[in-house]
């Protein structure tokens, strides 16, 4: 089995729904308490032994670019000073541990996973929607790494809805169970609450087969007139093992005002430098 070494990371979406905020900077770059949402996305890969990590931007995306450069001037200076540069570490991805290419038109998430293709290659590979901010450990990505390495194929991350919240999210059709897994049977993107077959949706988090790309290529339009990865993967039920795994841990939809609020509250609550600061504003806002 070959073992998962690179990562697509679509990040080319406008942030309509985080403007003005998202005017002029990307909403990846949009920080929990401290660092950015995309800054946890790559965490979690490398976290899941992940080494190349593959950009899909579009313009007006160069802050990201920035940040997993070398900031010459900033390094310099604070060394000059005496600070360290150790919160820098995580940000700093070498040549040979990313690449950057451009979706230039949105015409969908698939599109947008197929702009990569030649960087990807022949192998297979995960994905992250850095909008699904992903909390536990160990991680997502790795927890489902350790899923494809007893199943091999095709394996995404699921988590459970209120039904009504279906129509949101691409869904599975969901077979047999076994411990955190299960067989996927069927996906389908967007679909009407009553024609739902579960309540288990795809949570942004892919390892895919690299066969996936060919399939996108001949792809036509499907929901929202994009072309959808959901349905390329429904097309691969069949072909080769298709499994999902539930999350143990937190999920915050960060892709939503609410969910990016309660994911600030709840990561500064976590951390050791300001959670009692935090813990103590709070209780005495609610009173
Ligand atoms: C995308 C995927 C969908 C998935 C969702 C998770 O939808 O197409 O299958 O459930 O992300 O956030 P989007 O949010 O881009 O509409």
């Amino acid at each position: 089995m070959k073992p998962i070494r690179k990562a697509v990371f679509p990040v080319a979406g406008l942030g309509t729904r985080f403007l003005p905020a998202t005017k002029a900077i990307p909403k990846e770059m949009l920080p929990i308490v401290d660092r950015p949402l995309i800054q946890y996305a790559v965490d979690e890969a490398r976290e899941a032994g992940i080494e190349q990590m593959i950009f899909v931007t579009g313009r007006g995306k160069s802050a990201i670019e920035d940040h997993f450069d070398i900031a010459f001037e900033l390094e310099k200076t604070m060394a000059e000073r005496g600070k360290s540069l150790e919160v820098l570490e995580p940000t700093r991805l070498g040549p040979g541990n990313c690449a950057y290419v451009r979706q230039q038109e949105p015409l969908g998430l698939g599109h947008a996973i197929w702009c990569a293709r030649d960087i990807v290659g022949d192998e297979p590979f995960a994905i992250f929607l850095p909008d699904e901010f992903m909390v536990g450990s160990p991680g997502c990505m790795k927890q489902m790494v350790e899923a494809y390495n007893r199943l091999g194929g095709n394996v995404i991350s699921v988590l459970e809805v209120p039904h009504e919240a279906v129509s949101s999210y691409g869904v599975i059709a969901p077979g047999q169970s076994e411990g955190d897994t299960t067989e996927v049977l069927g996906l389908v993107e967007k679909p009407r609450v009553e024609d739902a077959p579960s309540n288990l949706i795809i949570s942004g988090r892919y390892i895919l087969q690299p066969e996936v790309m060919r399939t996108l290529e001949s792809q036509e339009k499907g929901a929202g007139g994009e072309i959808q990865l959901t349905d390329a993967m429904a097309r691969m039920i069949g072909t080769q093992p298709f499994h999902a795994v539930t999350f143990a841990g937190k999920r915050y939809d960060c892709g939503s005002k609410a969910g990016y609020v309660q994911a600030n509250l709840a990561i500064a609550l976590e951390r050791e430098d300001m959670g009692e600061e935090i813990r103590a504003f709070a209780l005495d806002l609610l009173k």
